[in-house]
Order: C-alpha cells, then sequence, then structure tokens
C-alpha cells in the first residue's frame, strides 16, 4: 500500500509518500520561513496564500520522487487539523480532490496523532508507550494505547514549550523558528554562565507543565545584555537547559505514574539534542524520530493515514470532514 500524504497546518508546506512496510519513497517540505520573516512571526493569512502556491508543485515532486505517480497512490491522507484553519483548508481540499477524482480513500488526520505515530514509522515500536508531544503549539502527555486511543496525562498550563523557545529567541534578537537558533547559540557557551532560571512545575505532582514565567525571566535577563553573541550565549544555554530539564522532570513523573517502559518524543522541540539527551536519561526505553521527521512534515501525516486505514478507522463519508482549527486527540 503506498499513501500519499499532504501537511499544511501551520507554515512547511509538505506532501510525502509512504509505503505500509514503513518505507519513505518521498518527504518534500517547502518552508515559508523567508514570506513570514519580514513580519517576525507565522502570518495565518500569508501562510494560506503561501500553501496555495507552492502545494502543487510540492505533491507534483513528491509523487515524481516516490515514482509512482497519481495512478501509483492507494490512499491520500491530509492533515484536517489543529491547525491555522485557511491553510488546513488548502491542503485538506486538494487532498479531498485527488483523492475523489482517484476513487481512492481520503483520511482525515489529526496532525498530532501524525506527531504520536511517527515513532511507529522511524522504529516501528509496539502499542503501548508514553508520548512526549512537544512544539510550538503544544506541550502534552499523552498514553499511547492504540491508533484512536489517547490519554492525556498532562498538559502545559500556559504556553508551548516551542513558544517559549521562539518568544525568547525573538527577545534575545535570534532568527526563527526560535528552537534550532536557540539550540546552535546554547553550543558556543560551557555553561549558564551567571543566569538562573526558573524550573516551573518541576517536583510538582502530576505531569502539567508551564513556560509563561521562564519566557518572562528571560526577557528580563536579555533586557539588561548587550545584543551580542558572546553575551546571549549562556543564557541561550541556560534556557535549553530549563526546558530540558522540566520537560524530564514530567516525564519522569508520568513513567512513574503509569508504569511505562517505553517514552517516545516527538514534535519540532524533541529535535533538541539537549532535550533529548535528558529524556534519554530516564529510566526507559527512550525512542525519538531522527531530526528531520520531528518537526512538521507529511511523511508523518501519510503513515497515521496508513495506520488509521488498517484499523478501519476512516469515516465512510471522510469527503465531508470538515477543517477545524481546534481537534485534541
Ligand atoms: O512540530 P513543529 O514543527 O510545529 C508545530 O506543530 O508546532 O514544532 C515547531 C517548534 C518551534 O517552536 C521550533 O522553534 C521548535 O519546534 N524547534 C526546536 C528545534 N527545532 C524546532 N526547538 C528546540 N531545538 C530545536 N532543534
Ligand atoms: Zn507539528
Amino acid at each position: 500500500m503506498r499513501v500519499l500524504g499532504i501537511e499544511t497546518s501551520c507554515d512547511e508546506t509538505a506532501a510525502a509518500v509512504v509505503t505500509g512496510d514503513r518505507r519513505i519513497l518521498s518527504n518534500c517540505v517547502v518552508s515559508q520561513l523567508a514570506e513570514h520573516a519580514p513580519f517576525g512571526g507565522v502570518v495565518p493569512e500569508v501562510a494560506a496564500r503561501a500553501h496555495i502556491a507552492h502545494l502543487p508543485g510540492v505533491v507534483t515532486r513528491a509523487l515524481a520522487e516516490a515514482a509512482c505517480g497519481m495512478a501509483g497512490v492507494d490512499a491520500v491522507a491530509a492533515t484536517c487539523g489543529p491547525g491555522l484553519i485557511g491553510g488546513v483548508m488548502v491542503g485538506s481540499v486538494l487532498g479531498k480532490a485527488i483523492a475523489a477524482a482517484r476513487d481512492v480513500p481520503f483520511v482525515p488526520v489529526n496532525h498530532l496523532e501524525a506527531h504520536a505515530l511517527t515513532a511507529r514509522l522511524t522504529d516501528g515500536i509496539a502499542f503501548p508507550y508514553l508520548l512526549l508531544l512537544v512544539s510550538g503549539g503544544h506541550t502534552q502527555i499523552l498514553e499511547v494505547r492504540g491508533v484512536g486511543a489517547y490519554r492525556l496525562l498532562g498538559q502545559t498550563l500556559d504556553d508551548a514549550a516551542g513558544e517559549c523557545l521562539d518568544k525568547s529567541a525573538k527577545v534575545m534578537g535570534l532568527e526563527q523558528p526560535g528552537g534550532p537558533a536557540v539550540e546552535r547559540l546554547a553550543a558556543e557557551a560551557r555553561d549558564g554562565g551567571v543566569f538562573v532560571l526558573p524550573r516551573p512545575m518541576r517536583g510538582r505532582p502530576g505531569c502539567d507543565f508551564s513556560f509563561s514565567g521562564l519566557k518572562t525571566a528571560v526577557r528580563i535577563a536579555a533586557e539588561g545584555l548587550p545584543k551580542a553573541r558572546a553575551a546571549m550565549a549562556p543564557l541561550a544555554r541556560a534556557l535549553q537547559d530549563a526546558v530540558a530539564e522540566v520537560l524530564a522532570d514530567r516525564c519522569g513523573q508520568a513513567l512513574n505514574a503509569t508504569g511505562a517502559s517505553t517514552l517516545v518524543a516527538a514534535g519540532g522541540v524533541a529535535a533538541n539534542g539537549a532535550v533529548r539527551a535528558a529524556l534519554g536519561a530516564l529510566p526507559a526505553r527512550f525512542v525519538a524520530p531522527p531530526p528531520a521527521l520531528c518537526g512538521d512534515n507529511a511523511a508523518m501525516v501519510a503513515w497515521a493515514g496508513t495506520e488509521r486505514l488498517r484499523a478501519g478507522l476512516v469515516e465512510a463519508h471522510s469527503l465531508s470532514v470538515p477543517a477545524r482549527p481546534r481537534w485534541p486527540l
């Protein structure tokens, strides 16, 4: 089985072809970084128009690289939410159109479920497992029992970890997306220097997170610093250390509470080396997709579609499933 996946929920326009036996035949991503750079963040209307401009070419390229063409695709999966509604509409409408024209099943995919199942594509791991989903829009810990079977154990009470990194990068004068920029700058410092940043929620019962206080602490510290890389590097390191430590603390709580033996990380922030090291030190088998498949991509959407089809979880009227800005797992 070959599934074409389409991802347009934020600022990456992506298409991929994945096989039922876990081979990624193509995985094409066009980032809209340049389009949003003048505004200092992702502008939903700009994103929707950029998806319209880029998506036909990206889908054509994904099919060509997979050497299968439209006729070689057995199903089409597209992100139908959650995300920026204009972009989600662009990707899901094109996916539905291709599926209808080819008379193959259309699978509406929840973007969070696609992140949640990526480690099964990359590492073939079995259910159940504990999942840390940590991205620009979400920070949550879930128990993944099967396809479509998720239990929320904890989530952020305010900002997502990626949001904290992106906003902190902005006040530190770094480029977007902030997470990778913070990681690169942190590598230039031996340690966090004089900066003592808070570890919100560390040691508290439960598995919830909070990142807005950390973000504020970084802003206050950055305001007093010269905007030179050498001055900012220890602050970037201190921020990265705090994020990694808090994520690991909360996952440690979740491992204790559930007795789970496998911890999986997913989402853009899971690409961070310090975060991966901190999670890898916990008493569990730790699995994280390669960094390129942690952030938004269409291979994960094609794979989630494959899993849903196999589990018989695709609605009969899937072409009428709407695009949703909010869609909790
Ligand atoms: O999963 P993702 O690509 O999009 C969402 O669904 O949000 O995650 C994007 C987030 C951004 O906040 C970005 O700064 C962060 O992931 N990120 C990183 C790294 N790469 C991406 N954060 C820390 N270290 C990285 N290497
Ligand atoms: Zn994402």
